[in-house]
């Protein structure tokens, strides 16, 4: 009998239009949407999964990245095991913006909380303002496990939400 808990809680961060909510509607439904809405407040969807042989809820939370539609962050953070911090690979001052980010997750959320990185918008190579070495460095300086993705076309999406999970199991 396994006696591990069955709920995972994750949460996304990172600057707004990053691509926050396409990635967890990418992982949780399998959808995408073009032009969608600002998030305002918080939102969250759950998706069941395999982890070595176990069968596990990701509840994935979503709240707005601009500062003036952001909920209360002590309920957002609370219980948190795992936190994707999301920039654009198409937005250098998403990736700028970063450490502020790391900041305030390492000030409200839980002390021993899993962090990836991740670096969105990958379809769009003619626009990239920020390499790919960048975000490894960024990575190694901070402790942070790393991998690129496209909400849109929908590569290393599963991919991530699967490696923090399995992190963290
Ligand atoms: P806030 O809710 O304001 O914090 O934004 P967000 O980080 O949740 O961004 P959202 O998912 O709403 O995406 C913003 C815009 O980028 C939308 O027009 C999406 O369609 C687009 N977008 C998101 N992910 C990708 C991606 O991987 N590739 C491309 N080409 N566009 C994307």
């Amino acid at each position: 009998m396994s006696n591990r808990n069955s709920l995972y809680k994750l949460v996304l961060i990172g600057d707004s239009g990053v691509g926050k909510t396409n990635l967890l509607t990418r992982f949780c439904r399998n959808e995408f949407n073009i032009g969608s809405k600002m998030t305002i407040g918080v939102e969250f969807a759950s998706k069941t999964m395999e982890i070595e042989n176990t069968t596990i809820k990701a509840q994935v939370w979503d709240t707005a990245g601009q500062e003036k539609y952001r909920a209360i962050t002590n309920t957002f953070y609370r219980g948190a095991k795992g936190a994707l911090l999301v920039y654009s690979v198409t937005e250098r001052q998403s990736f700028v913006n970063l450490k502020n980010w790391l900041t305030e997750l390492r000030e409200n959320s839980p002390k021993d909380i899993t962090i990836m990185l991740i670096g969105n918008k990958i379809d769009l190579a003619d626009n990239r303002e920020v390499l790919t070495h960048e975000g490894t460095n960024f990575a190694e300086e901070n402790n942070l496990n790393f991998i690129e993705t496209s909400a849109k076309d929908a590569t290393n999406v599963e991919y991530a939400f699967l490696s923090i999970l399995t992190d963290i199991f």
